[in-house]
């Protein structure tokens, strides 16, 4: 209890409540918020208002319920409602309103205020069995999951038709617990100071050719827009990739591996933590032509030297970083076998002096460069975590949950 008094004090969540039968339960997760010290803010839908009056949340959260986009004053509600929120949740979620979420529509408060809405959101499902199994709400829940909101539910059980099966939304004691959870975990980071590389380098032949790698910088960016989501500072040192900056960090461009050697070593000193997600060259051209290399001259002779090794670097001399601060390496590898990944994560940390290794398989098609999922081990002096198949975001937010855990 005493948890759940010091995730909800002070927190501004807002409740957004929409059409279906388990909407009266709902009251009870807007008091026992309001009881825990959180500033709840309702908003419901205009089938919401079928099933509880505005009055039963407006007098359980002390504050008017917002039901209508347009007001009569000069302030824009649903954004008045979203600016400074902690936590968003969206329960009962109907079929109807989690579409509206995917397909990022605003034409009524509750929509409009969840896509303006920048905090973690949490959703519970409630529909028929039917209604969750359609390919379209499935379709929906996985948009959803990928784009990092957090899912409660639906259970099996006794639905309001009258009928038993899958679709019945999660007791209002398991909302308040999640939501309990995320906010502890999203303000775990508060204030922490994050540098982040990501994407691939670029190692000039000439003016026009260069030496890269597959690297998309997907794993960098979504750690990155994680890890400010949970209340760091993240400078973010990007290589080249075709990724949109995330928003809340600072991004900071390097091409070259001496280029994000550079960057790294200008803000290291000031990191509490360190994670080097890019896929830095080894090697590079000993000598950059100055003009381009003419095809009539015939192939040339590219002679390749080794480049900085900026995590090794980083790991012997501790005078370089924050002290107590954390360095988290990342290693491709092509080994098809988990223990395997395991062990060379183990010799990696040895050799680079790094707190914390993170092994993703490369090579195969759900893992690695440009796609959405890995297939990682995460190492540390003392600890072992297999992860399996999971999606780049979960990796990123496993790996800041551990990161908080040693901070
Ligand atoms: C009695 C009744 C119960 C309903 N329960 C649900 C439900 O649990 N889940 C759901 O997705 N839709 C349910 N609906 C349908 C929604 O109310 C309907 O799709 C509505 O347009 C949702 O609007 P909203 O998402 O804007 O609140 C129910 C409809 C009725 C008449």
């Amino acid at each position: 209890m005493q948890d759940l008094h010091e995730a909800f004090g002070g927190k501004k969540i807002v409740l957004g409540v929409t059409g279906g039968i388990a909407a009266y339960k709902v009251v009870q997760v807007a008091r026992d918020m309001a009881q825990l010290g959180a500033d709840v803010r309702v908003v419901m839908t205009r089938s919401a208002e079928r099933f509880v009056g505005q009055q039963t949340f407006a007098a359980l959260s002390g504050h008017p319920v917002l039901t209508s986009l347009f007001s009569s004053g000069a302030d824009v509600p649903h954004v008045e409602l979203a600016r400074g929120a902690d936590l968003a949740i969206l329960a009962p979620a109907t079929a109807n309103s989690i579409a509206k979420v995917v397909a990022g529509m605003a034409d009524d408060s509750l929509s409009a205020t969840f896509l303006t809405v920048t905090c973690p959101v949490l959703i519970a499902p409630a529909m028929h069995t039917e209604m969750w199994q359609n390919p379209a709400t499935e379709h929906n829940m996985a948009v959803l999951a990928g784009r990092g909101y957090y899912i409660v539910g639906p259970t099996s059980g006794a639905l309001s038709s009258g009928d038993e099966g899958m679709g019945r939304m999660v007791e209002p004691a398991e909302i308040v617990s999640e939501a309990a959870e995320i906010l502890a975990r999203t303000s775990s980071l508060t204030g922490k100071r994050f540098l982040i590389t990501a994407g691939g380098t670029r190692e000039a032949i000439d003016p026009v050719r260069y030496i890269g790698n597959h690297s998309s910088g997907r794993m960098g960016y979504v750690l990155a827009e994680e890890a400010a989501r949970r209340g760091a500072k993240v400078i973010l040192v990007s290589g080249s990739t075709h990724l949109i900056p995330p928003v809340g960090v600072e991004v900071v461009k390097a091409s070259s591996a001496q280029e994000m050697h550079d960057a790294v070593l200008a803000h290291a000193s000031d990191a509490d933590v360190i994670v080097k997600a890019a896929a830095v060259a080894d090697f590079r051209p000993e000598i950059a032509a100055d003009s381009k290399l003419k095809k009539d001259a015939g192939p040339p002779e590219v002679r390749l030297v080794p480049t900085v090794d900026i995590l090794k670097e980083l790991g012997h001399s501790s005078g370089l970083r924050k002290p107590g601060g954390i360095l988290v390496g990342f290693a491709a590898e092509t080994v098809r076998d988990e223990e395997q990944l395991v062990e060379l994560a183990r010799h990696k940390l040895e050799i680079k002096g790094a707190d914390m290794v993170v092994a993703n398989q490369v090579g195969v098609p759900d893992s690695g460069f440009e796609v959405p999922t890995n297939r990682a081990v995460i190492v540390t002096r003392t600890d072992v975590d297999r992860l399996g198949l999971v999606t780049k975001l979960g990796l990123a937010k496993r790996l800041l949950d551990d990161i908080a855990g040693l901070l």
